[in-house]
């Protein structure tokens, strides 16, 4: 079974005065459920605008896409938006925290929006932020967290909903070698455990190591690849 089925994907931004940029370019994607997938490419070359559509925040201009076996363009902005929060986790390179809120409040931020109840969120939270290792972070401040430790609570975020597809952006992007190490090797056995698939982007080819498949992109194109 796939979690993701994408055909002919194409996402175009007009520029004025320009010609368009094709940011995705005619791109199939398959990702069976319970593996994980890694995309690499250089910077600008549509890694981002990618996870966007299978994300369903941004809208492909052509091919079809199938998520968890709704097909997206029959979908309404906010089936999108409900499809994302029941069942796709997101961990982004700058790790997207509210700095207002705790870490365990972070965690617990999507349990929010699915309107579970206050105990609920705090128990699971909690749950959430053993499992990355942050046990007693759970009241912490974020600007009182390293950057791993940051993204580490990032990670405990995305699984909160127990998803079944993890979308990660340079999750690894702005920690140093040892810290970007332990989140992948954390966020991979995860996403491992529940068998969940993880659709992740990386610079870094210790990320695509640890793959069922390796992509490259490169000017919008996806191919497949062999790991560096
Ligand atoms: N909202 C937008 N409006 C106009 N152009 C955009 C927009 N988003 C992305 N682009 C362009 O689309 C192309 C792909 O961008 P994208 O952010 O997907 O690349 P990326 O591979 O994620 O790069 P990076 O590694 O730097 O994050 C770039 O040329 C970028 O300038
Ligand atoms: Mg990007």
């Amino acid at each position: 079974m796939n979690v993701i089925t994408g055909r002919g994907l194409t996402r175009r931004y007009a520029q004025p005065g320009l010609d368009p940029v094709v940011a995705v370019a005619d791109v199939d994607l398959t990702v069976e459920a319970g593996t994980v997938v890694a995309i690499e490419g250089p910077s600008g070359s549509g890694k981002t605008t990618l996870l966007g559509l299978l994300a369903g925040l941004e809208v492909p201009d052509a091919g079809t896409l199938e998520v968890m076996g709704l097909e997206l363009s029959r979908l309404s902005r906010t089936e999108r938006a409900r499809l994302r929060q029941g069942r796709i986790g997101i961990v982004f390179q700058s790790f997207g925290l509210l700095a207002s809120l705790t870490a365990g409040e972070n965690v617990a931020l999507p349990l929010a929006l699915a309107a579970v109840s206050p105990r609920d969120r705090e128990f699971r939270a909690r749950l959430g932020l053993e499992e990355v290792g942050l046990g007693a972070a759970y009241g912490a401040r974020i600007d009182e967290l390293s950057g791993g430790e940051r993204q580490r609570v990032g990670v405990a975020r995305a699984l909160i909903n127990e998803p079944a597809l993890i979308l990660a952006d340079e999750p690894t992007g702005s920690l140093d070698e040892e810290n970007a190490g332990d989140v992948l090797v954390l966020l991979t056995d995860a996403v491992r455990r529940r068998g969940a698939s993880l659709v992740l982007v990386t610079h870094d080819p210790a990320s695509a190591a640890r793959a069922d498949r390796h992509y490259l992109m490169r000017d919008g194109r996806l191919t497949l690849g062999v790991p560096a």
